[in-house]
């Protein structure tokens, strides 16, 4: 089998399989929601796994601080950030810290800034903690591209805001964001006294020319503001192995955000995913440099196609593996813009709307499937688009 061939999940319970049917209403439909890739987890992982379980324990076991060394040197290498290992606290999952952050960096009542449209789950964990939401909404440009409205932004700050969230690169829009842009960002938040949690699970899913930046490594105040949210999991499409990181370079932000991870007890999480976890950071270099390859061509496959359908709108995402489908013109509701993907296309999509309102009337595609799938799901757009006159 070549490394980015088709994979069935069907039976291993993939998440984005079993529920078709539940969200979808059929169990048909090519499913290309969640955001993990239909693509193997990389040979050195699941290798280093085996390995560890010759061992006849497993038992608690803490992270090696070769795992942590392989994730900084893996940042350093790819993004230029020097990230200490100190610096890292172990997490399950990133919307885990996220919670955590909430609590260690604001009071109930507080507000948090989110830049809308954005990962659901940003929303979720302001409001399940009592934080007030404030949006900051993403502005399109002439030529669609989206920006971070700074001065919607300067309008929102008050008082009481306590905690701004950047999803760098972005899920869904697929910005990486250029270094100036950070830089006014994380200068305005610097000013105003607002922390930054940059979610940054992303990082490592980039297209040339494109260059993740982290917020973190832009200056040492910056730096000294910012909570980086980091993981293998979309990296190395290991989602299921539940380990990420919280890089925290200032020690009182440090100290007050593991004060809170201790009250969870979060613990130092289940020895295979340490295994995996510094395999794939040690080990996945030239797995990840063929992934690259494979998903910028994927993204290439959708430009083209859109040429010839231009009545959906599409600019290629910088990062990221999820396509940010315009489908404005086709002029349908929402409802009906869903139904038409899952009936007419057989596809299942994310529906736009549910990344905040800024998202209605578009479709996130998650294009990490092997070439002939994401041909096959073209195809039957093409197929549905002819058969309702958009031929
Ligand atoms: C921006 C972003 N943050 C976090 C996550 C989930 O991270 P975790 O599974 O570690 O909670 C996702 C998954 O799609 C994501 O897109």
């Amino acid at each position: 089998m070549h490394e980015f061939d088709f994979v069935d999940r069907a039976q291993s319970n993939g998440e984005k399989y079993v529920l078709r049917s539940k969200l979808f209403g059929n169990d048909e439909v090519i499913p290309m929601w969640v955001a993990d890739m239909d693509i193997a987890t990389p040979a050195c992982v699941m290798d280093a796994v085996r390995h560890r379980l010759d061992h006849p324990v497993v038992g608690y076991e803490i992270m090696r601080e070769r795992a942590y060394d392989a994730q900084c040197e893996w940042v350093e290498r790819h993004h230029g950030w020097p990230m200490r290992s100190e610096w890292l606290s172990y997490s399950p999952s990133v919307v885990a810290s996220i919670g955590c952050a909430i609590r260690a960096f604001s009071e109930e009542g507080d507000e948090v800034i989110v830049q809308s449209p954005v990962y659901p789950p940003f929303y979720d964990m302001v409001r399940s903690n009592n934080r007030r939401l404030v949006l900051n909404p993403l502005t399109q440009n002439g030529s669609g591209e989206y920006r971070v409205d700074l001065e919607d932004l300067r309008a929102k700050i008050t008082p009481k805001t306590k905690l701004l969230f950047l999803c760098s690169p972005h899920n869904p829009v697929g910005r990486v964001w250029s270094r100036e842009e950070l830089i006014a960002l994380g200068n305005l938040c610097l000013q105003n006294g607002i922390v930054i949690i940059s979610d940054e699970i992303h990082s490592d899913i980039v297209f040339p020319p494109n260059i993740h930046l982290p917020l973190a490594s832009l200056s040492p105040e910056i730096g000294e503001n910012t909570v980086t949210l980091l993981g293998p999991g979309k990296t190395f499409n290991m989602a299921g192995f539940s380990i990420s990181t919280v890089a925290i370079s200032s020690q009182g932000l440090r100290e007050r955000y593991r004060a809170q991870q201790h009250k969870v007890h979060f613990g130092e999480g289940a020895v295979l995913s340490h295994v995996a976890f510094e395999a794939a950071y040690a080990q996945g270099e030239v797995w990840h440099a063929a992934l690259i390859n494979h998903l910028r061509a994927n993204r290439d496959m959708i430009e083209q196609w859109c040429r010839l359908h231009p009545i959906i709108g599409f600019r290629k995402p910088q990062g990221s593996y999820l396509a940010w489908l315009d489908c404005r013109a086709l002029k349908m509701g929402d409802r009906e813009l869903r139904d038409f993907f899952v009936m007419e296309a057989g596809l299942g999509l994310s529906a736009g709307l549910s990344f905040g309102k800024e998202g209605s009337l578009f479709m996130r595609l998650n294009f990490a499937v092997a070439h002939e799938i994401l041909e096959r799901a073209l195809e039957q757009l093409s197929q549905a688009l002819k058969r309702n006159g958009h031929g």
